[in-house]
């Protein structure tokens, strides 16, 4: 059968040179990091080298990267830390985060009390600046902002220069979870006024289970997970030294090749547009994914001209024809959870009709984006 990898935010296919890399390190590096005999201290320098590698595309220090088991811990250990060490009262968020995020913020506000403050979307899911400095004026209160780069569903691009500056100059701390971003996106942490931010590896080709958070020298977060001294006190646990190295080489490659990437990529997420306009008529897109300016190229979310009854049968449809892509609609199963972005912005109309969201990579090719359409095209006249 054909098969059509188009889940990409989900998760990425691993390069053949990553694979390689990690296993390498398993078979020869297994000396657990903390210990003080040669096999350790090759472990801990292959280690202190992929942090360097990190912090040198990011644009900071190496002391400021803490390797995390992925974006979702790195979410939370900035969030909680940031209540329980820096005197955090209050957060502003939006409500189309991920859940590492927003349930973090629910757990926060259950156990500590605090504010959480969500800021005004637009018709298209993207933040209302305005709202966001009437809120920082709005309270003394020591205060976090948490706003996502990369909305990992419908792709909207925040400006998080122009909010770190919006944020420094009313004293409030600004985490970003960068985790659609990082392998994606050239960041220069010296020029964005962000305080805190996520990734993940295997969002960018590397492996699952590893990530990690960039934390601004002095900030005075502490750990969340308590034990040994490793990451220098700030997240006890053996290091995965062979993710860790996964994530480096992912990243190195990721950089390496991210102006060829980034044209494919956008090419075939232009071709999809324009195929999926001229052969599904009514088709509409979610969020700001039309606009190259405001958007990320690796996805698209769409809204299908179909019946609620028929939209039941959509994803398993593509299923058996091969296709994998994302549900992102709020109903195509009366048991499954609806997506919570979509219903943060879009009108009943259409949350009442069935989203997908399709997401790239370098695998991809036109040849599977005509397979798709003419699955998508022969499903909607059937
Ligand atoms: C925006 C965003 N944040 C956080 C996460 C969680 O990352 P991980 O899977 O590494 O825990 C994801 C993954 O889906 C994501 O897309």
């Amino acid at each position: 059968m054909k098969k059509v990898y188009l889940d990409n935010a989900a998760t990425t296919q691993m390069r053949d040179e990553v694979i390689e890399k990690m296993t390498q390190v398993m078979k020869e590096f297994y000396g657990n990091p903390s210990s003080v005999h040669s096999y350790g201290r090759s472990s801990k320098s292959l280690i202190e080298n992929a942090r360097k590698t990190v912090a040198g595309f990011l644009n900071v220090s190496a002391s400021e990267i803490i390797f995390t088991s992925g974006g979702t811990e790195a979410d939370n250990l900035v969030l909680n830390s940031a209540v329980r060490d820096l005197g955090v009262k209050r957060i502003i968020t939006s409500r189309i985060e991920h859940h590492a995020v927003l349930y973090t913020l629910d757990h926060l506000k259950a156990c500590y009390g605090i504010e959480v403050v969500y800021v005004n979307l637009d018709k298209n899911g993207e933040v209302d600046l305005g709202h966001l400095e009437e809120l920082l004026k709005a309270s003394d209160e020591k205060t976090l902002v948490s706003l996502m780069h990369i909305n990992n569903e419908i792709g909207n691009l925040l400006d998080i220069k122009v909010v770190g500056e919006m944020c420094k100059s009313y004293n409030a701390l600004f985490h970003s979870d960068t985790v659609q971003s990082v392998g994606h996106y050239e960041m220069d942490l010296n020029e964005i006024p962000v305080d805190f931010t996520a990734a993940s590896a295997h969002k960018f080709h590397g492996p699952k289970g590893v990530g990690f958070a960039f934390v601004r020298k002095h900030s005075g977060l502490k750990p969340l997970i308590f034990g040994g001294e490793q990451e220098r006190g700030h997240r006890a646990g053996t290091e995965s030294v062979h993710n860790i190295i996964g994530l480096e080489i992912a990243l190195k490659l990721a950089y390496k090749n991210l102006q060829e990437e980034r044209e494919h990529i956008s090419s075939i997420k232009n071709y999809f547009i324009h195929q999926l306009e001229a052969n599904i008529p009514g088709v509409k897109f979610n969020g700001t994914c039309k606009d190259p300016g405001k958007s990320t190229y690796t996805l698209i979310n769409v809204c299908l001209p179909v019946s609620r009854e028929k939209a039941l049968l959509l994803l398993f449809q593509l299923d058996l024809k091969g296709i994998a892509c994302s549900r992102g609609s709020a109903c195509q199963s009366g048991s499954d959870k609806g997506s919570h972005v979509l219903e943060a912005f879009l009108s009943e109309e259409d949350l009442n009709k069935p989203s997908l969201r399709f997401s790239f990579s370098r695998f991809n090719t036109t040849q599977e984006i005509d397979y798709v359409v003419t699955v998508l095209k022969e499903f909607l006249e059937n």
